[in-house]
């Protein structure tokens, strides 16, 4: 039998101690109209409804002293195991600065799958356990340390989402972005075509569409090799 069934909405589903959050930034614009449109979903569960006692207390100090709090791994792995039993299947993220490195590959990877569950953590960080137990996977988004994971998911999402069917304008913009051939992208221009001194390229005003597609690709390969020579490196000499 062939397999005609529309294909269920990409689901995201981010377990937070602030769901008011969401959707916030992905509310708006092409990925705000194509929530509406059903074309993906986004469910913030909030972590506190899973909390212990009169206090809902969703973390305590850390075993072996130090600063902070940790969340525990009792509430965690009843807030996963809820949100698993309502959307069985999606791949489990903890958003943490120790995780793999979301890049466009893993971004594709995620959008070719059913959706994702993502962990927001806050404080010093969860049970080591919680991440063992349930098998979850960390990602980070970067360097540098955030106050909470939900920035992070947040920008996980959009990644992922903008690259749905349907949910860009114009698909054929997508090929050509920075990363998708191991490449910065080149430089864009409009009118006006002279601006405080600085013409458009020639090139770009001569309608050869060649010399176009060849000039474009000569200054990607000059800006990956300027600005991120590690990409270059790795980058296929011709366009595939
Ligand atoms: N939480 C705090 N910092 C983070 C980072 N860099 N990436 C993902 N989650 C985080």
């Amino acid at each position: 039998m062939t397999n005609i069934e529309p294909r269920a909405p990409w689901r995201a589903t981010v377990l937070t101690l602030f769901p008011e959050l969401f959707p916030g930034p992905l509310g708006a614009s092409l990925l705000g109209d194509a929530l509406a449109k059903g074309l993906w979903s986004l469910e913030a569960m909030p972590l506190r409804d899973f909390g212990i006692g009169r206090h809902k207390s969703v973390d305590d100090t850390p075993a072996g002293g130090g600063a902070g709090m940790v969340m525990r791994a009792d509430v965690l792995g009843a807030a996963i195991d809820a949100a698993r039993a309502r959307h069985p299947g999606l791949p489990a993220i903890y958003l943490s600065p120790r995780g793999e490195l979301l890049t466009q590959h893993l971004v594709a990877e995620l959008a070719a799958g059913p959706g994702a569950l993502l962990l927001a953590g806050r404080f010093e960080g969860i049970d080591q356990r919680v991440i063992e137990g349930r098998g979850l996977r960390e990602v980070s988004i970067g360097d540098y340390v955030l106050a909470g994971g939900e920035i992070a998911a947040m920008v996980l999402i959009e990644a992922a989402v903008r690259l749905l069917p349907g949910v860009l304008g114009q698909p054929a913009s997508l090929g050509e972005e920075s990363f998708e051939a191991g490449l910065l992208e080149y430089p864009h221009y409009t009118r006006p075509r002279d601006w405080e001194g600085r013409p458009i390229p020639d090139v770009l005003l001569s309608g050869d569409h060649a010399r176009i597609a060849a000039w474009r690709r000569a200054e990607a390969e000059r800006i990956t090799r300027e600005r991120r020579p590690d990409l270059a490196a790795r980058a296929p000499r011709k366009p595939a």
